[in-house]
C-alpha cells in the first residue's frame, strides 16, 4: 500500500521570471487556489495522509501555507464569512504535512533523495509541486498510478503524450504497450532531441517509485544540465526490475510554463462557481469581437 507522498517544490521558477523572483512557482493562483495546493488534494483525494515537501530557499510561503492561521481564522469567524473559512480550511486532520529542506537546487533526483529518512523502507508516491493533473474520471491521477502499482509492485510512471517539438523538454519512455494504457519501459532518456526520442511518451510529473530509488539516486551522475534527474536513477532500477508506465487518463497542466499556466487559468476560470458565468460571457464577447482589434 502506498501511504506516503513526497511533493518536491524546490526548483527555480526560471521559466516565470520575474514573477518568481521572491514567490515559489508552486505558489502561482490558478484563479484562487495556489498549484500546490491542487496537488496536494489530489494526493488526498487517492488517500495518502502523509505528505513530505521537498522545499529551499524562497519556499517558506509554502510552509506558511500549509500551516492553520488561527487569527485569520477567528476573524472569519466573527465576521460570519462561512465560505471564506472553508476555504482556508481544506486539510482533512488526519492528514500530516512534513517539510524538509534541500539546500542546493541540483536536480529533482536530488530533491527526491532529500525524502529518504522520512520514508524509510516503504514505496511512495511523488508528485511534482509546479503541475497541475486534471483527471477525466473519478479517480484523481495519481490514484490511477497506485492502482497499478497494487498489481505489478513496480516502478509506475504517468504518461502523456506530447507533440515532436516538446520531447526535448522531458523524461521519454521507450517499450512496449501490454494493454489499453499500460506500458513496460525498457528504455528512459531524460530531455532527449528529437531523433534520440525512442517515442512521444513523457514522463507527466506523478510516479510511485520502490525504496531502492534512493540507492539508485547514490549511484546517479550529474546528468542533463549537470542535475542529478530522477529519470537517470530510474534508469538504473531498469537493469534489474520492471518499470511500468501508464498513459493516464487526464491532461497536465505545467503551471511553470507561462503558456500553459494561461490556459489554465482560463479552463479552471471557466468552471469556477463564483466567476463562471460572468467570465464564460465575457471571454464569448472578446473572441467574438476580436477580429476588430
Ligand atoms: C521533470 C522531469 C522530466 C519530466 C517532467 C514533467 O522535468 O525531469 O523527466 O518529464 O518533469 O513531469 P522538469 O520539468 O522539472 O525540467
Amino acid at each position: 500500500m502506498i501511504r506516503k507522498a513526497v511533493i518536491p517544490a524546490a526548483g527555480y521558477g526560471t521559466r516565470f521570471l520575474p514573477a518568481t523572483k521572491s514567490q515559489p512557482k508552486e505558489m502561482l493562483p490558478v484563479v484562487d487556489t495556489p498549484t500546490i495546493e491542487y496537488v496536494v488534494r489530489e494526493a488526498i483525494d487517492a488517500g495518502i495522509r502523509d505528505i513530505l515537501m521537498i522545499i529551499g530557499r524562497g519556499k517558506r510561503s509554502i510552509e506558511e501555507h500549509f500551516g492553520r492561521n488561527v487569527e485569520l481564522e477567528d476573524q472569519l469567524i466573527a465576521k460570519q464569512k462561512t465560505a471564506e473559512l472553508e476555504s482556508i480550511r481544506t486539510l482533512p486532520d488526519d492528514v500530516r504535512i512534513h517539510f524538509v529542506w534541500q539546500n542546493e537546487q541540483n536536480g529533482l533526483g536530488d530533491a527526491i533523495s532529500h525524502a529518504r529518512d522520512h520514508v524509510g523502507n516503504e514505496p511512495f508516491a511523488v508528485l511534482l509541486g509546479d503541475t497541475i493533473v486534471e483527471s477525466f474520471e473519478e479517480r484523481p491521477i495519481i490514484r490511477q498510478i497506485m492502482d497499478v502499482y497494487q498489481e505489478h509492485q513496480e516502478v509506475v510512471l504517468a504518461l502523456e503524450e506530447v507533440d515532436p517539438q516538446h520531447v526535448s523538454s522531458y523524461g521519454i519512455v521507450g517499450g512496449e504497450p501490454i494493454d489499453e494504457r499500460t506500458w513496460r519501459i525498457d528504455r528512459m532518456i531524460e530531455k532527449p532531441t528529437l531523433s534520440e526520442a525512442p517515442s512521444r511518451l513523457a514522463v507527466a510529473s506523478r510516479y510511485v517509485l520502490p525504496p531502492e530509488i534512493f540507492q539508485a539516486l547514490d549511484m546517479t551522475t550529474p546528468g542533463k544540465g549537470g542535475e542529478i534527474q530522477l529519470t537517470d536513477a530510474i534508469r538504473i532500477l531498469l537493469a534489474d526490475r520492471s518499470i511500468y508506465g501508464y498513459r493516464i487518463n487526464g491532461v497536465r497542466h505545467d503551471i511553470g510554463n507561462k503558456l500553459d499556466f494561461l490556459k489554465t487559468s482560463v479552463l479552471f476560470g471557466l468552471k469556477h462557481g463564483d466567476i463562471s458565468d460572468e467570465f464564460r460571457g465575457w471571454l464569448v464577447d472578446l473572441v467574438a469581437g476580436w477580429g476588430e482589434r
